[in-house]
C-alpha cells in the first residue's frame, strides 16, 4: 500500500518534471511555425515597443493594431510624441478606452524627452521606474529591445501557465502572483528572452484563448493539465468576483445658435481629460420634470425657458468595473450665456469632431449624424 503510494507520487512528480522541461521547447517550436505577422514583432526600437505594449494592455491585438500604426506614423520618435498637444494625443487614442494609458504615455514621453535627453532607459529597473510601466511591460520592453532575461507575466501568461500546469492558486492573490512569477522565470530561456516572451504572449492571445480554446489541436494537448481534464474554463482561478457598479449619466445637449456646450472631464474618475456635454449624474432614470429641477439645469437656464426637445434612447457602455447608462437630453435655447462655470466651452457642430469623447458619446453623435468621425 505504502509502496504503491510512493510509486504513484514518483510517477506524478516525473510527469510534472517532464512537463516542465517540455514547455519551453514546445512553445518555441510552435512559435517558429506560427507565422503571424504583427507590426511590432521583431521591433528593436524601445520607444516603439513601449508604444505597442501600452496600446496592447487590456486590448485585443486586432483592436490595438490600427492605433499602433496611427501613433507610430504621427509620432515616429519619443520627441515627436512629447511635443504633441495633449488634446491631439487624446483624440488619436479615442475609442481605445483606459484613457489613463494615453495620459501616462504623453507624460512619460515628455519626461524622456526633457529629462533623459530623448534616450529611452536601457535597464529593467530604469524602464520599470517610468510612469505607466509595470513589471509586465518593463519585462517585455527589456527583453524585446535589449534581450534582457526578464519573464513577462500578463493575463495571457497566467492563463497559459495555470492551464498547462493545472495551478488553482488564485492569480489575484499575493501567493499566486509570487508562484506564477517564479514559474515564469524558471521557464524563460535566458538566451532568447525576447522570442520566448513574444511566443508565450502570442500563444495566450491566439491559441490558449479565454473562451473556446482549440485544445484537441493544441501543441500542448498531451501535457496540458486543463486539456487532459477537458476543463480549460476552470483556469485561471480568481478569488475576487468583479462587482459592477451601474451609473446613470444624463447629458444636456444644450444648444443655441452659436453651438453647444462641452466640458472637459477633470475629476479623478473614468474618462479623465476627455470631453463631454454638461452632465447630471443621478441614481437612475429621470423624468423631464426631475431633470428641470436639477441644479445644473437651472444654472444653465439662468431664468430663461429652454425648450426640452426630447430625450435619446438610453446608450449603454460596459466598462470593466462599471456599466454606464447615458441619456442625451436635447435642449434648445434662444441665446446662451456661458455660466460662471468656466470649464464650459461653446463649440459649433462642425468643430465637434476635433474633440476626444468617450465611446458612448461618440455613438450618440454618430447615431444623430451630428459629426463625422475624423480618421
Ligand atoms: N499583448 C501584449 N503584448 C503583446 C505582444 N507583444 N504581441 C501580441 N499580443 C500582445
Amino acid at each position: 500500500m505504502v509502496a504503491n503510494l510512493f510509486a504513484a507520487a514518483f510517477y506524478f512528480c516525473r510527469i510534472m518534471v517532464d512537463n516542465k522541461s517540455l514547455f519551453t521547447p514546445l512553445l518555441l517550436e510552435w512559435y517558429a511555425q506560427s507565422h503571424r505577422p504583427m507590426p511590432w514583432k521583431g521591433e528593436r526600437d524601445p520607444y516603439l515597443i513601449w508604444l505597442s505594449e501600452i496600446i496592447l494592455q487590456q486590448t485585443r491585438v486586432e483592436q490595438g493594431w490600427p492605433y499602433f500604426e496611427r501613433f507610430r506614423d504621427h509620432y515616429p520618435t519619443v520627441v515627436h510624441l512629447a511635443e504633441a498637444p495633449e488634446d491631439e494625443v487624446m483624440k488619436l487614442w479615442e475609442g481605445l478606452g483606459y484613457y489613463s494609458r494615453a495620459r501616462n504615455l504623453h507624460f512619460t514621453a515628455k519626461y524622456i524627452a526633457e529629462e533623459l535627453g530623448g534616450r529611452f532607459p536601457e535597464t529593467y529597473e530604469d524602464i520599470l521606474a517610468l510612469k505607466g510601466v509595470g513589471p509586465y511591460t518593463a519585462a517585455a520592453i527589456a527583453s524585446f529591445a535589449y534581450d534582457l532575461p526578464h519573464a513577462a507575466v500578463d493575463g495571457n501568461v497566467y492563463r497559459v501557465l495555470s492551464r498547462y500546469f493545472g495551478i488553482a492558486t488564485p492569480i489575484d492573490s499575493t501567493s499566486g502572483k509570487k508562484q506564477f512569477a517564479q514559474l515564469a522565470s524558471e521557464l524563460l530561456d535566458p538566451g532568447q528572452a525576447g522570442i520566448y516572451n513574444q511566443a508565450i504572449i502570442d500563444f495566450g492571445a491566439t491559441q490558449c484563448t479565454p473562451k473556446k480554446p482549440d485544445c484537441p489541436r493544441c501543441t500542448f494537448r498531451e501535457q496540458c493539465v486543463a486539456a487532459l481534464e477537458d476543463k480549460p474554463g476552470a483556469y485561471p482561478v480568481k478569488s475576487k468576483k468583479l462587482v459592477k457598479r451601474k451609473r446613470y449619466f444624463h447629458y444636456l445637449i444644450w444648444e443655441a445658435k452659436e453651438g453647444l456646450l462641452l466640458q472637459k472631464r477633470q475629476q479623478k474618475d473614468i474618462w479623465q481629460h476627455l470631453y463631454e456635454f454638461p452632465l447630471v449624474e443621478a441614481q437612475g432614470v429621470l423624468t423631464a420634470e426631475e431633470l428641470r429641477q436639477t441644479a445644473l439645469y437651472r444654472d444653465l437656464a439662468r431664468g430663461q425657458q429652454p425648450r426640452l426637445v426630447g430625450a435619446s434612447r438610453p446608450f449603454k457602455q460596459q466598462l470593466t468595473h462599471q456599466t454606464i447608462i447615458a441619456v442625451f437630453w436635447e435642449i434648445a435655447v434662444s441665446q446662451q450665456q456661458l455660466t460662471n462655470n468656466t470649464s464650459h466651452l461653446m463649440v459649433s457642430r462642425e468643430n465637434l469632431a476635433k474633440f476626444a469623447f468617450p465611446k458612448v458619446i461618440d455613438r450618440y453623435l454618430q447615431d444623430k449624424s451630428l459629426y463625422l468621425k475624423m480618421v
